[in-house]
């Protein structure tokens, strides 16, 4: 006899809490006796029926994994949940890479949502399986997806280590992941907590810097990667899809600027946006010269990452050395705000990735704002009486002054 729906829901609860308790004891048997349990109380519990094919998989119950990762395919699929349907179909394959039936489910799965979806290149217009996938063409996105990698990461471990070279970004199916940033010399802190259908990890693919922040597991995730590879050669036939994922890249390091220098904060959100499309990214490695001394900046430079020195050299050819530029530092704003020579040159001491806005931008979009102006003027001030204080020719500095 069926459960007043109270009960039963208090039950699965209450398996769940057991089989959560059962995986973090290492006890994965008991656990599936749970997830089984739930599944039988609440068949549509999808979430459940994917732990069910996981610890069946992690038990070599490789059958029995195959034919639950395809029941939730199939379901996935009718729910017009395609991202999970072929992350279910990869990991069936990953078990048993000649499953037929799987590869043909895959191949009508594709065919399906091609038919469903209508004309060529229209954007997807199920609901958004990720900001990124939403906003590609459908040919796009169904290329893409034939190619992806499944991965699947326990919950607690990282998934990207900042300060690391990477060559893959991520789409997360399943889970949840915390992006986390460590300043030098400071305490690690969170920039995003991110679900199901994000994607992240397209920072370092596109800029071909370090890793810019951690990415850990929070839950266990089963994510779709992909490879600088795919991107590259998807892009050539599809240059939508670099231009979306340059997009979200830029918005990533925009919200990057505002904290780590409150300068743009003042700035409307309209405003932001503005300048965000017009700021260049550029990442370099240790020993690039940024700035030459006794050449003109014709761009704000701020550095998001990584570490400049920061030389000045007198007549005599001696140089003495200021304080390096550590993240957030803003610099070349002397002498484009006063159209002065740089009588200091910065030079990259690790990696760095930085956004330029050049001269145009900010006269047109930085400057008209008066707090912005004011707090640019205020930290030009700073700096060039900060450099008269150091050289010990106070006189010198004339005409010609630091960043
Ligand atoms: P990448 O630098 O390759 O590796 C770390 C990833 O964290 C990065 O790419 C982004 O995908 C992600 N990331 C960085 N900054 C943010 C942010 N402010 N919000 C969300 N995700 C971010």
């Amino acid at each position: 006899m069926a459960l007043p729906p109270s009960e039963a829901q208090q039950l699965v609860r209450q398996y769940k809490d057991s089989a959560a308790a059962n995986i973090l004891q290492g006890k994965p048997a008991e656990a599936l006796a749970d997830y089984r349990k739930v599944v039988e109380l609440s068949p549509n519990d999808s979430a459940a029926r994917l732990k069910v094919a996981e610890l069946l998989a992690q038990l070599g119950q490789r059958q029995e994994a195959v034919r639950e990762f395809h029941h939730l395919a199939i379901r996935y699929a009718a729910e017009g949940q395609t991202l999970h349907a072929i992350a279910a179909c990869k990991l069936i394959l990953a078990l048993d890479p000649g499953h037929q039936e799987t590869q043909e489910n895959l191949a009508s799965l594709i065919a399906m949502q091609d038919t469903e979806q209508g004309t060529e290149a229209a954007p997807l217009d199920k609901p958004a399986p990720t900001p990124l996938f939403s906003q590609l063409p459908r040919e796009v996105f169904l290329a893409l997806l034939g190619m992806l990698e499944v991965r699947r990461v326990p919950g607690g471990e990282p998934i990207i280590t900042e300060g690391e070279r990477g060559s893959s970004m991520f789409i997360l199916v399943h889970g949840t992941v915390r992006v986390v940033h460590t300043p030098e010399n400071s305490l690690p802190h969170t920039l995003a907590e991110l679900s199901e259908g994000s994607f992240f990890g397209e920072m370092a693919l596109i800029s071909d810097t370090p890793r810019t922040a951690t990415v850990i597991a929070t839950r266990d995730c089963t994510l779709l990667e992909v490879t600088r590879e795919m991107l590259t050669r998807l892009g050539t036939h599809f240059p939508s899809l670099e231009q979306v994922v340059h997009q979200f890249y830029k918005e990533r390091l925009l919200d990057d600027l505002l904290r780590s220098n409150p300068l743009f904060q003042p700035l409307s959100d309209e405003q932001k946006r503005a300048i965000s499309q017009r700021f260049q990214s550029r990442s370099v490695e240790p020993g690039t010269v940024l700035l030459q001394q006794g050449q003109r900046s014709n761009a704000l430079y701020l550095l998001l990452r990584g570490r400049c020195f920061v030389v000045h050299q007198d007549p005599e050819g001696t140089e003495r050395s200021y304080p390096d530029m550590t993240e957030g530092a803003l610099f070349g704003e002397i002498s484009l705000l006063l159209d002065l020579r740089v009588t200091a040159t910065v030079r990259s001491a690790t990696p760095c990735l930085l956004l330029v806005l050049d001269q145009e931008t900010v006269k047109e979009l930085v400057l008209p704002h008066p707090e912005v102006r004011r707090a640019l003027t205020q930290l030009s001030r700073e700096r060039l009486d900060r450099t008269a204080a150091m050289l010990a020719e106070g006189a010198e500095v004339q005409g010609s002054f630091l960043i």
